[in-house]
C-alpha cells in the first residue's frame, strides 16, 4: 500500500480546537489494560504492528494513546510520541471497518494535537494511507514525501 509522509507546523494561529461533534462513543486514553482489543482492531485492519511495537509508543508517550470505546471494545485508536519540542509523530490511527465515518478518527487526532499543541510542540508528522488523507487535510496537515518500505529476504551474518 502506497503511504506518504504529512506535515502540520503548529503556531498560535493555526489552533488547535475546533467544534466536536456529539458521539455516542466512550472517549479517554488507551490503557495497557485495552491492548488486547486495540490489537484485535489493528488485526481486522491488517496491519503489522506488534504488541511490543504498541508497548513502545506507549511507553515513549505515557497518556499520549488515545481510544474510543463501544461498550468495552476499543473500536478507535491514536497514539502519539514527542521528541522534545521540535517534533512529534502520531500513529496507529484505526477506527473498526463498522465504525467509519462517524467522526470518531477526527475526535481522536483532535485529542492527540490538543495534547501536542499543548505541550508547545512546533511540527508534527505522520505517514498517511490513501484513506487517511481526507482526515489529515482537514486537520492542517499538508503532503511531505513518499514513503518507500524496504525489505530483506536474508540476512548473512559475517563474523
Ligand atoms: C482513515 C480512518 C482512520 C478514518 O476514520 P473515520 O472515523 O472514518 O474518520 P472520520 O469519520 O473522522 O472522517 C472520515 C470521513 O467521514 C466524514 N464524517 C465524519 N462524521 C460523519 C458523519 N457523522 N456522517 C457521515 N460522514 C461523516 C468526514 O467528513 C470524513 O469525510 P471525508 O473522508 O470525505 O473527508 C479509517 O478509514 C481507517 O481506520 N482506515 C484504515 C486504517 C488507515 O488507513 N488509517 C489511516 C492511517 S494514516
Amino acid at each position: 500500500m502506497e503511504s506518504s509522509l504529512w506535515s502540520r507546523r503548529n503556531s498560535r494561529t493555526s489552533g488547535c480546537r475546533a467544534v466536536e461533534k456529539d458521539l455516542s462513543f466512550r472517549f479517554g486514553p488507551l490503557k495497557e489494560s485495552d491492548l488486547w482489543s486495540a490489537l484485535r482492531l489493528q488485526a481486522r485492519a491488517q496491519w503489522n504492528q506488534t504488541e511490543q511495537d504498541w508497548r513502545r509508543v506507549m511507553e515513549l508517550d505515557p497518556g499520549g494513546s488515545f481510544a474510543a470505546f463501544d461498550g468495552g471494545n476499543v473500536v478507535g485508536t491514536t497514539t502519539t510520541a514527542a521528541y522534545g519540542n521540535d517534533l512529534a509523530w502520531i500513529g496507529m490511527v484505526i477506527v473498526g471497518e463498522e465504525y467509519r465515518r462517524r467522526g470518531i478518527a477526527t475526535r481522536l487526532m483532535r485529542s492527540a494535537l490538543d495534547r501536542l499543541c499543548g505541550a508547545g510542540v512546533s511540527t508534527i508528522k505522520l505517514d498517511a494511507t490513501p484513506d487517511g488523507r481526507s482526515l489529515y487535510e482537514s486537520l492542517g496537515f499538508i503532503p511531505e514525501s513518499l514513503i518507500e518500505r524496504w525489505e530483506c529476504g536474508s540476512v548473512a551474518i559475517v563474523e
